[in-house]
């Protein structure tokens, strides 16, 4: 780039820069896609195109996924205000791991054609799937995505989404920098491709320390593959640690089914989760969505423009971000409180307490009789009536989702957030209101009450529900399985004392 040209765009403001600019971004369908994608047309009129790309998905085709994605909550103020803005937003059939991203060619001509800005959000972000797939599917669609900003014919920015957790393998203070693997990260992507298991399994375990997951050991491979790959393209890569519900924007309280925070309040809620590995004293280490996608619009206009350097790493993390990190001893009462008062529909257990703690004896005598004895009964109810049963394999999932994250929830990492803070700097005073990303007068509580009216169980129905025939049942039940703990604990108690009395009888007799 020429230094006048340099010059000019560093003079642009951020709304400046996208104005009539085509914009490529991958995992539009989920959380955080959702939330960018809405970004993009509330904040900025004057973009040209959005092109997103979709795969089909359960009989369901990119189109219509599409279509569907504009009925969700987060862009209703768009559809009653500015409707025409979803015209912008052109679907593209593929799949982030096949080469060209499975695009047709005329597809990928178009994109080649108009997109300069590509921000790669797609992700299978299982911590069950195992290594190869999650190569192929994370580090493959990076790969993917530099591949595709190569053949750009003016290609400004590529944004890559990671995770705060790529590197939790290690200790100390995670800085704003890729940390490098013992191998190139190009040869475990073509080990996974060619189904060279044990060479992958041989050079996996040499990464040390052991990485906790294989979810976390590809987005870390996936952050290697920009520092090889992509040096003559402009990146950047964001780590959001957990994300987490709006904050602001038109929809305070927003999140998709499948987020992490979701899911915990979800089973808290419905009195499915009453155990939780999650150590009380370590931080949640959350990060409301909307900053996450802001952070991208405002990488990806500082990288292009030459503010900031490329790679660009941005530790998106609410360490050292806000003034009281929250700890789960806090969360846990918070959610409590907020589904007393909000019963969330279809709760099957009244719900007062989770007990959480790292003694795993003690965590797993109180499994048997928070979840799996009460399991056992409801199954048994279900029967009765000719239904399939389904509690106690769904606590066996549980356990299983629970044993992957426990690593996450007892340990606290610390996090260099220099760029992050900078970021601030980069947005005019008329564009703060909009793309936000400082959270330091962030009040959790406050953050917490606004998940009734935007989480996805919306049927909360804020006033109604605590008196609805629902909480009475809930409370029966859970009345029904204390109930069935004193029970159990009686007969539990009588086997042991027989056992005894048979062995001392035996002994005495012998
Ligand atoms: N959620 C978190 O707490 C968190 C934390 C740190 C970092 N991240 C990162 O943030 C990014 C977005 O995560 P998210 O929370 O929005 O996850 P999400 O809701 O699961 O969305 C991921 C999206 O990626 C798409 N995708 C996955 N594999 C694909 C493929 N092969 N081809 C095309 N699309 C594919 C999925 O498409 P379908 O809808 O078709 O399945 C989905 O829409 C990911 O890179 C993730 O690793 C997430």
């Amino acid at each position: 780039m020429s230094k006048s040209n340099q010059k000019c765009l560093e003079n642009k403001s951020i709304l400046e820069f996208y104005d009539g600019k085509s914009i490529f971004v991958t995992g539009a369908a989920g959380f955080l896609g959702v939330i960018l994608l809405e970004t993009f047309l509330r904040c900025f009129s004057g973009i040209q195109f959005i092109y997103i790309l979709l795969r089909s998905k359960k009989g369901v085709s990119p189109e219509e996924r599409k279509n569907e994605l504009f009925k969700k909550p987060i862009f209703k103020e768009l559809r009653e205000n500015n409707p025409s803005a979803f015209s912008k937003v052109l679907v593209v059939n593929g799949d982030v791991s096949l080469p060209n991203m499975g695009m047709s060619e005329e597809d990928l001509l178009q994109v080649i054609e108009n997109v300069t800005i590509v921000f790669h959000c797609a992700a299978s972000i299982s911590f069950m799937k195992p290594l190869k797939y999650l190569l192929v599917h994370n580090a493959g669609g990076v790969n993917n995505a530099i591949e595709l900003c190569k053949k750009l014919r003016h290609c400004e920015v590529l944004v890559d989404t990671s995770t705060a957790y790529s590197n939790s393998n290690r200790r100390l203070k995670i800085e704003e920098r890729v940390y490098r693997l013992p191998y190139p990260a190009q040869r475990f992507l073509e080990y996974a491709r060619s189904g060279k298991d044990e060479s992958l399994e041989q050079i996996s375990s040499e990464c040390k320390p052991d990485f906790p997951n294989s979810y976390v050991l590809s987005k870390c491979i996936s952050e290697n593959l920009i520092l090889e790959n992509a040096s003559d393209i402009p990146t950047a890569i964001i780590r959001p640690s957990l994300i987490s519900s709006t904050w602001k924007g038109p929809l305070p309280g927003y999140s998709e089914e499948n987020s992490n925070p979701a899911q915990l309040l979800n089973g808290i809620g419905k009195g499915f989760i009453k155990v939780s590995s999650a150590l009380p004293e370590a931080t949640y280490e959350f990060i409301p969505v909307d900053v996450v996608a802001n952070t991208h619009v405002i990488a990806a206009y500082s990288v292009a423009t030459g503010r900031s350097p490329s790679p660009f790493v941005v530790n998106c993390t609410s360490y050292g971000s806000v003034p009281h990190p929250v700890t789960f001893k806090q969360l846990i009462p918070l959610y409590l409180k907020l589904v007393q008062r909000y019963p969330l529909p279809n709760t099957f257990r009244y719900s007062n307490h989770v007990w959480s703690g790292k003694n795993t004896v003690v965590k797993e005598i109180i499994s048997l009789f928070e979840h799996y004895i009460p399991a056992v009964g409801f199954d048994l109810i279900l029967t009765l009536k000719g239904k399939k049963p389904r509690l106690m394999s769904l606590y066996r999932y549980l356990d299983k989702v629970m044993m992957t994250s426990t690593y996450f929830m007892t340990r606290n990492w610390e996090y260099e957030i220099k760029n992050f803070r900078n970021l601030k700097n980069e947005v005019s005073p008329e564009e703060t209101k909009m793309l936000y990303t400082d959270i330091g007068d962030l009040n959790f509580e406050e953050y917490a009450n606004d998940l009734p009216k935007g989480a996805p169980y919306f049927d909360w129905r804020l006033d109604k529900m605590p008196k609805t025939k629902r909480l009475k049942l809930a409370k029966k039940f859970y009345h029904f399985t204390v109930y069935m703990q004193v029970v159990s604990i009686i007969i539990l108690f009588w086997i042991f004392y027989s056992l005894c009395s048979l062995m001392a009888n035996m002994s005495l007799t012998n």
